[in-house]
């Protein structure tokens, strides 16, 4: 008998217990109904000062902002010769936003691809930019060692900004210090949203004039919170939570699959089919930075989670850096190892050609640089694709090409559409032409003029043929139309 009752008596204590529990448990839930407002608020922000203790203490071993300044600093010193360092601009507390090149030809316009790593846009999601100083410091490391290295470094313009939110990270908080989502403060295409100027973020303003600045081929921002590689379209434009695909959606695939499968164990994911999603599938987001860059700066941009823990403790950074070091090689490297590059040029004396290179089928046009003319432009292997190049005042050229799992190198070479003279003079002897033209001595002139004209078609070949030598080394199939 005593036997029984002491179990029963367990039986409720335990029962009395778990009743408490959850009560307790939901009490501290925003819309709780029945508890006491002012109880609920100073839950919430005990809750808050816990929070905050508690990423201060995940802090040490991070590198505060003034650490980071100093290890970008450290680091242009010794590698000054592969490297740039310059800040894109400052945060809303003044810090600079320090961005980091790696090239073998820092600063300098070149005819190949550049791409940009963004770390810490959420300011409690640190990680992104420790690994983006072990990447810098990595490639610094190992070039002329590593193969894939020195290919990165001599082939793409390597653009990296450790951290675009220090505000945030100094207060241990997602938003910047006027508590903006920063992912949520760029122009949106379905939403009239973040359209004022005036009230637009520094640290996302800055962004967005960067992208003006250089033409970047591709990107990913770095952000923790999950395990996935995520590719546009963010947003739907019936606000719905479903695939939404943007026209690259095959080769944001292949690009979202190279850094997945490079991963640890991002593929191996049980939530994310191959460790990727479509954001919009996930879930929608409205003024977001990736779709941004599609839609606006001609650039291809993943969303990266690489932490399922936004803040770690700092003794993991290592292994997690070793989890995604391939991946981050590999999705920098596809810009030269993936797609099809090139330049274009006028038949009449080989001047470059800002014209715009389209795809049929694939609703989305790149432009070919202003001064050089080099494109890139990243599909998915595999398949075959009609390429077109167009250029007012010129004829349009189309041509198929099949992508295998290689690179390849197409340069256009457009023929004015009027053949009655040539449209614009070679810009290199043009001066030239005018001056001969106004002497007396026409014969002379006319000799002069066609000793030019032979000089520009040689200049136009041997650009052109350079040009092409010059790819050889990276194992392209080359041709020129
Ligand atoms: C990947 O590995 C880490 C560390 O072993 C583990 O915590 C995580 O759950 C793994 N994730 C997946 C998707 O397998
Ligand atoms: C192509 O995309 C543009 C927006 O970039 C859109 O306005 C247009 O309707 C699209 N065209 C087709 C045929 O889908
Ligand atoms: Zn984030």
């Amino acid at each position: 008998m005593a036997h029984l009752n002491s179990s029963l008596l367990l039986f409720l204590s335990l029962n009395l217990l778990q009743l408490f529990h959850t009560a307790v448990g939901r009490g501290g839930q925003r819309d709780s109904g029945f508890v006491d407002k002012s109880y609920a608020a100073s839950g919430r922000h005990l809750f808050e000062e816990n929070h905050f203790q508690k990423l201060n203490n995940l802090a040490h071993g991070y590198m505060s902002n003034s650490d980071l300044e100093k290890a970008i600093k450290a680091f242009h010193g010794r590698c000054g010769r592969i490297s740039k360092i310059y800040s894109i601009g400052k945060s809303v507390f003044g810090v600079p936003l320090w961005a980091i090149e790696i090239s073998n030809k820092p600063g300098k316009e070149e005819a190949k691809p550049a791409f940009k790593f963004i770390g810490n846009v959420h300011g409690d999601e640190p990680v992104g930019r420790e690994l983006l100083l072990r990447l810098a410091n990595w490639l610094c490391d190992n070039y002329m060692k590593d193969p894939l290295v020195t290919l990165i470094v001599n082939n793409v313009h390597l653009h990296i900004l450790p951290s675009m939110n220090p505000d945030g990270y100094s207060l241990r908080r997602r938003g910047n210090a006027n508590n903006v989502d920063l992912n949520r403060d760029f122009p949106d295409q379905f939403f009239q949203m973040n359209d004022d100027l005036t009230v637009r973020q520094p640290e996302t303003k800055a962004i967005m004039n960067w992208i003006k600045k250089i033409r970047f081929t591709a990107s990913a921002s770095l952000h923790g919170g999950a395990l996935v590689a995520n590719y546009p379209w963010d947003g739907t434009q019936d606000k719905s939570k479903s695939y939404y695909a943007c026209p690259d959606d095959e080769a944001f695939k292949y690009m979202a699959k190279l850094y997945s499968g490079s991963h640890y164990n991002m593929s191996q994911s049980q939530e994310f089919k191959a460790g990727i999603t479509n954001g919009a599938y996930w879930y929608p987001i409205y003024g977001g930075m990736q779709d941004w860059n599609y839609i606006y700066g001609g650039c291809f941009e993943l969303t990266l989670e690489i932490s399922d823990n936004k803040w770690p403790p700092a003794n993991e950074l290592p292994t997690i850096w070793q989890y995604n070091k391939q991946s981050m090689l590999d999705l920098v490297a596809s810009l030269v190892k993936s797609g099809v590059h090139g330049r274009v040029y006028s038949s009449d004396c080989g001047e470059p050609l800002p014209a715009s290179i389209a795809i049929k089928g694939i609703n989305y046009t790149i432009k070919a640089s202003e001064r050089l003319a080099d494109y890139h432009r990243l599909l998915a292997p595999g398949h075959q694709y009609e390429v077109t190049a167009t250029m007012p005042g010129y004829k349009t050229r189309s041509t198929t090409i099949k992508m295998g799992e290689e690179a390849m190198t197409l340069d256009f070479i457009l023929e004015p559409t009027s053949s009655f003279l040539p449209r614009q003079p070679c810009k290199r002897s043009s001066m030239k032409i005018l001056e001969v033209i106004s002497t007396p001595h026409f014969q002379v002139a006319l000799t002069l003029f066609s000793v030019l004209a032979f000089l520009c078609f040689l200049i136009k070949r041997k650009i052109i043929f350079s040009h092409l030598r010059g790819r050889k080394y990276l194992g392209r199939r080359s041709s020129a139309v």
